[in-house]
């Protein structure tokens, strides 16, 4: 068994989908887990949970600093809009792109900013970003989507060249699709969910990511399957998702 009994996490983005497999993967293994989200967690006794909304940026950035001066050992980033509905970019309203970047881009920036500083001295801390398929492969019907990803995935690859020695960043994506309320949202009430992974198929590497602080990781991004196997994208390519539109 292992323990992270004592350590403080952060999963913004944590109350639903692969932040929520997350952050009950660190909760059960004994950290102390605050969620941050718009919404309180459903069934979530073991999780602490601080209300923030990214499309609120002074009342994020204030909130995220005021989590981050108690101490953070790991911190994860999984917020995701993926946008009322995939569209060819023609038909995408100014707005959408701009939410978009405003919660998986400048969501993720706000996040890095408030928590940097504490992971530094957690010596080292760990960041974990959620990524996409779609950062490595380009999103046709998705195009903001697909571009706030490969954004966000640069972001950090560029913060961990930065912060070698100091920090830890490693980013993980689903080698498939995975069964969340995001997703559901986008699917009709009929479609079969079978062939999809779990958001709980990324407990084994959160937990493994956690208790090394990604030693051996730093700068990776790490593909994990149904099973909750991993490996790391230089050695398993990810695989486009992307569906033909009806
Ligand atoms: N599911 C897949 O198949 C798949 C595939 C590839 C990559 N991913 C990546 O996995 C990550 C998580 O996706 P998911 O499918 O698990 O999504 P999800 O179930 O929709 O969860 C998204 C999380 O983001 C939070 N969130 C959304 N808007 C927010 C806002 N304005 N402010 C604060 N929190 C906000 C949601 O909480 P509230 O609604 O309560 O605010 C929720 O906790 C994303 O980075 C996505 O790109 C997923």
């Amino acid at each position: 068994m292992v323990s992270l009994s004592g350590r403080r996490m952060i999963v913004v983005g944590g109350s639903t989908g692969i932040g929520r497999g997350i952050a009950d993967a660190w909760a059960d293994a004994g950290a102390d887990v605050v969620v941050c989200s718009r919404r309180q967690p459903t069934d979530a006794a073991h999780l602490s949970w601080e209300r923030i909304d990214l499309s609120e940026p002074e009342h994020a950035r204030e909130r995220l600093a005021g989590l981050a001066t108690n101490g953070v050992d790991a911190a994860c980033f999984s917020a995701v809009y993926y946008g009322e509905e995939r569209a060819y970019f023609r038909d995408v309203a100014e707005g959408e792109w701009r939410r978009q970047l405003e919660v998986n881009l400048t969501g993720l920036w706000l996040t890095l900013h408030a928590v940097l500083p504490s992971l530094r001295k957690a010596g080292p801390g760990l960041f974990v970003g959620v990524s996409s398929e779609v950062a490595f492969n380009a999103g046709p019907g998705r195009s903001g989507y697909a571009a706030s990803k490969a954004a966000a995935k640069v972001l950090l690859d560029s913060l961990a060249q930065e912060e070698d020695g100091r920090i830890r960043v490693v980013q993980v994506l689903p080698a498939g699709m995975v069964d969340t309320p995001g997703i559901r949202r986008r699917r009709p009430a009929d479609f079969d969910y079978s062939s999809y992974a779990r958001p709980a198929s990324f407990a084994q590497v959160a937990t493994e990511l956690a208790v090394t602080a990604g030693d051996g990781h730093h700068g990776d991004s790490l593909v994990v399957d149904a099973n909750g196997d991993w490996d790391s994208v230089n050695d398993r390519s990810p695989v486009s998702q992307s569906r033909a539109l009806t």
